[in-house]
C-alpha cells in the first residue's frame, strides 16, 4: 500500500514560511497585496478565488478581489490590468481562467507586467522558467515538486512522465522535472505507447483531466504517483486523473484527490506574491 502525501501538512508548512517572511517585511513598514480578478459566475472559479483570497488572510497579505460581470469586454478588463500593473499596492496580479470565450486569454496574460505575473503565465516568465532562470515558480508545477521532495526521494536520474501537455501544468512540469535532472517523457493524447512509458517511470505526474485515466496496470512498483486532475463526476464527487484504488495498491507513493496538489498550487501563489514584493523592494 502507497504512503500517502499529505498536500494540507506541506502546504501548510510553505504558507507558513510565506507568513513568517511577510510578518518581517510588515515589520519594515512593507505589505503585500495580490489583486485577484474573476469574470462571470463560473462556480469552480468562485470555489479558487475564495480560496485564493482566504490564504492571503492566512499568511497576513491584503487581497483586492475585482469580481467582473461574464459580459465585460476585452478592452475594459485590459484597463483593469493597466490600472492594477500601475498600482503600488498591488504586488501580484491574478486574473482566474478560464475567462468567457469573447475574450483572448493570451491577450490577457501578456498585458500582466511580468513583475506582478504571480501565475507565471506571462510569456517572458515561461521563458525564464525554460531557462532555469525564474523568479516566479509555475505554482502547480513547483507545488508537485515540493510534494516529490516531501518523499525525500532524489529526482535526479529518475524516470519521470508527465501526462499532459498544457502550457500551465505540462509543459512547465516537465521543465522542473528536466532542471532537477529527471529524464522526463512527456505523454498526450496522440502518445501511442502510454503503457509501456509509464511502466518505466519511476515518478508519474498526472495532469490530462480525464477521471481515473491512470490505472493500476500503468504503475511500477512503488513509483511516485501526483495527482493533478480535479474532476467532478456524475454523483457530485471530486475524483482525479488517477485510479486512487487501484494505483494505491502498486505505487510507493501518491496524492489524493482533493487534499493532494490543490492545496499546494495556492501556496505556491502565495510565494510567488512575497517574491513579487521582495523583487520590488529589492530585497534577495
Ligand atoms: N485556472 C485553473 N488553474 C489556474 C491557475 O493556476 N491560475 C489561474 N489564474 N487560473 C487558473
Amino acid at each position: 500500500m502507497a504512503n500517502l502525501i499529505d498536500g494540507k501538512a506541506v502546504s501548510a508548512k510553505v504558507k507558513a514560511e510565506v507568513r513568517d517572511e511577510a510578518a518581517k517585511l510588515k515589520e519594515q513598514g512593507i505589505s503585500i497585496g495580490l489583486a485577484v480578478v474573476i469574470v462571470g459566475n463560473n462556480p469552480a472559479s468562485r470555489v479558487y478565488v475564495n480560496s485564493k483570497k482566504k490564504a492571503c488572510e492566512e499568511v497576513g497579505f491584503n487581497s483586492y478581489e475585482y469580481a467582473l460581470d461574464e459580459n465585460i469586454t476585452q478592452q475594459e478588463l485590459l484597463d483593469l490590468i493597466d490600472v492594477l500593473n500601475n498600482d503600488d499596492k498591488v504586488n501580484g496580479i491574478l486574473v482566474q481562467l478560464p475567462l468567457p470565450k469573447h475574450i483572448d486569454e493570451n491577450a490577457i496574460i501578456n498585458a500582466i507586467s511580468p513583475d506582478k505575473d504571480v501565475d507565471a503565465f506571462h510569456p517572458y516568465n515561461v521563458g525564464k522558467i525554460m531557462i532555469g532562470e525564474f523568479s516566479f515558480l509555475p505554482c502547480t508545477p513547483a507545488g508537485v515538486m515540493e510534494l516529490i521532495d516531501s518523499t525525500g526521494v532524489n529526482i535526479s536520474g529518475k524516470s519521470a512522465v508527465v501526462i499532459g501537455r498544457s502550457n500551465i501544468v505540462g509543459k512547465p512540469m516537465s521543465m522542473l522535472l528536466l532542471h532537477r535532472n529527471a529524464t522526463v517523457t512527456i505523454c498526450h493524447s496522440r502518445t501511442t505507447n502510454l503503457l509501456e512509458i509509464c511502466n518505466a517511470a519511476d515518478i508519474i505526474v498526472a495532469a490530462v483531466g480525464k477521471a481515473n485515466f491512470v490505472t493500476g496496470d500503468m504503475v511500477k512498483e512503488g513509483a511516485i504517483v501526483i495527482d493533478v486532475g480535479i474532476n467532478r463526476l456524475e454523483n457530485g464527487k471530486l475524483c482525479g486523473d488517477v485510479d486512487f484504488e487501484a494505483v494505491s495498491k502498486k505505487a510507493g507513493y501518491i496524492t489524493p484527490v482533493p487534499g493532494g496538489v490543490g492545496p499546494m498550487t495556492i501556496a505556491m501563489l502565495m510565494k510567488n506574491t512575497l517574491t513579487a514584493a521582495k523583487l520590488k523592494a529589492n530585497i534577495k
